[in-house]
């Protein structure tokens, strides 16, 4: 597919692409909004699963045909995940089910190795997954140190300074809010961290589908992603630092190396999911070629430059999506929570917390249900922060969480039933 000639103005082909995903063309009027929870998957992708589980559907490690391709597929998903995140090696990169697994595997061993520095510094701000993960090492001797975010729905690093010293022994702290959309100076955050000699890992879960990550620019020591956000089926990866990995005392058994990745990838992970993450950066890489009038194919040469140029593209586009998204609820009186200022959009990405005044947030997801607007209500997995904002976890927010395939028509369609609910109330 090509998007645009080479010199013309680009604008981002939203139509053309959600022409690729089969499930946005059958569910027929139906709105996605509710991406933060899993996003949905091209044809490219749907076809790397079912070749994977028609042409070798074995276990690998064999000597034959089909064994010897599902090795072959794995090492080349590594090398795509490697590009897409710019790790210096693909032997980094680890796969298996979700982040959160990834998260308790790296923070288990971590606890192993707590000696005078045993503080973990987590957020208000982040899931679940990144907290409860880390509080389940008290018991490991680990003592914990929170990193409160401000009224604007941020972390700051003002903040975070007066809680390292020598006692800290890493940072837990989320790329992206999943339920408020702002975006962490994770960069910032990892030269404090690096500074007080502690390490830092990242939660890119949310953050993974809006814009361009890069492990060497945020200079993190681990990074945990989940595919199924980024338009491939239910499965996580996680990079780490080479040396830091080789360290870890992870749980493995004796016929597994004591090296990276096969130290952290106990048992047999979904090998098609993993062909289906590798096609799922292809079609991003086919994205940025096309976006760049650039003809043919992406190899795995140019992966790393065509996929970052593809989520620099869908950043802007969004960009105006958040802009769209929040005129839309303010003009139909929502509270949003966090960032809600349009001079900040490049620090948030289109996924926003709202309440509509005398409305409970189920209330608002059943009346957009009914108009076929698939959103969510709850605590988002995020309970402490629901505290923080000062709503009851039991019921939360609402959240419209928006990917690259969302159009202004759907905005416009989503606040024109907000308006009738006012209306109505
Ligand atoms: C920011 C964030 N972190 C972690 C998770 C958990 O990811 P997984 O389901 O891959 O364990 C989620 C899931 O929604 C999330 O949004």
């Amino acid at each position: 597919m090509t998007i645009r000639a080479a010199g013309t103005t680009p604008t981002f082909p939203a139509e053309a692409l959600r022409a690729q995903f089969p499930a946005l063309q059958r569910a027929g009027s139906f709105v996605f909004f509710d991406n933060a929870a899993g996003a949905q998957v091209p044809q490219s992708v749907l076809d790397a699963v079912n070749a994977h589980l028609i042409d070798h559907n074995v276990q690998r490690g064999g000597r034959y045909a089909q064994s010897m391709a599902v090795d072959a597929t794995i090492a080349r998903a590594r090398e795509s995940v490697a590009a897409f995140i710019n790790a210096p090696r693909p032997e980094e990169v680890a796969f298996g089910m979700n982040a959160t697994s990834f998260i308790r595997t790296i923070s288990l061993a971590i606890g192993l190795t707590l000696e005078a520095r045993n503080e973990i510094i987590v957020t208000e701000l982040d899931h679940a997954a990144n907290v409860e993960t880390w509080l389940a090492l008290e018991r490991m001797g680990a003592k914990f140190v929170w990193w409160k975010m401000r009224a604007d729905g941020c972390l700051h690093m003002d903040d975070l300074q007066p809680l390292l010293s020598s006692r800290t022994r890493l940072v837990a702290c989320t790329l992206t809010s999943n339920a408020l959309g702002s975006i962490v100076d994770v960069r910032a955050a990892a030269d404090l961290a690096h500074a007080a000699g502690a390490e830092i890992l990242l939660d890119s879960v949310h953050y993974g589908p809006h814009g361009p990550m890069d492990v060497q620019a945020f200079d993190c020591d681990y990074l945990v992603c989940s595919g199924y956000k980024i338009f491939a089926p239910h499965m996580g990866f996680m990079w780490g630092r080479y040396e830091l990995l080789k360290r870890l005392p992870t749980f493995r058994e004796d016929f597994i190396p004591d090296e990276p990745p096969g130290k952290i990838e106990a048992g047999t992970f979904v090998y098609e999911n993993v062909a289906g993450m590798d096609a799922a950066i292809y079609y991003l890489a086919q994205l940025g070629r096309s976006l760049a009038g650039l003809g043919g194919a992406p190899d795995s040469r140019s992966l790393r430059t065509d996929t970052r140029f593809a989520m620099q593209a869908i950043q802007a586009y969004e960009q105006g999506l958040s802009l769209e998204l929040a005129c839309v609820l303010r003009e139909h009186g929502a509270q949003i929570y966090g960032i809600d200022s349009d001079a900040r959009v490049a620090e948030r990405v289109p996924t926003f917390c709202f309440n509509m005044p005398g409305l409970a947030p189920r209330v608002v997801t059943e009346t957009l249900a009914r108009a076929n607007i698939g959103i969510r209500d709850g605590h988002m997995y995020a309970p402490r922060l629901m505290r923080r904002l000062g709503v009851p976890v039991e019921s939360g927010v609402a959240r419209v969480s928006l990917v690259h395939y969302n159009t202004r028509a759907e905005i416009q369609r989503f606040g024109t039933v907000l308006g009738e609910l006012r209306a109505a109330s």
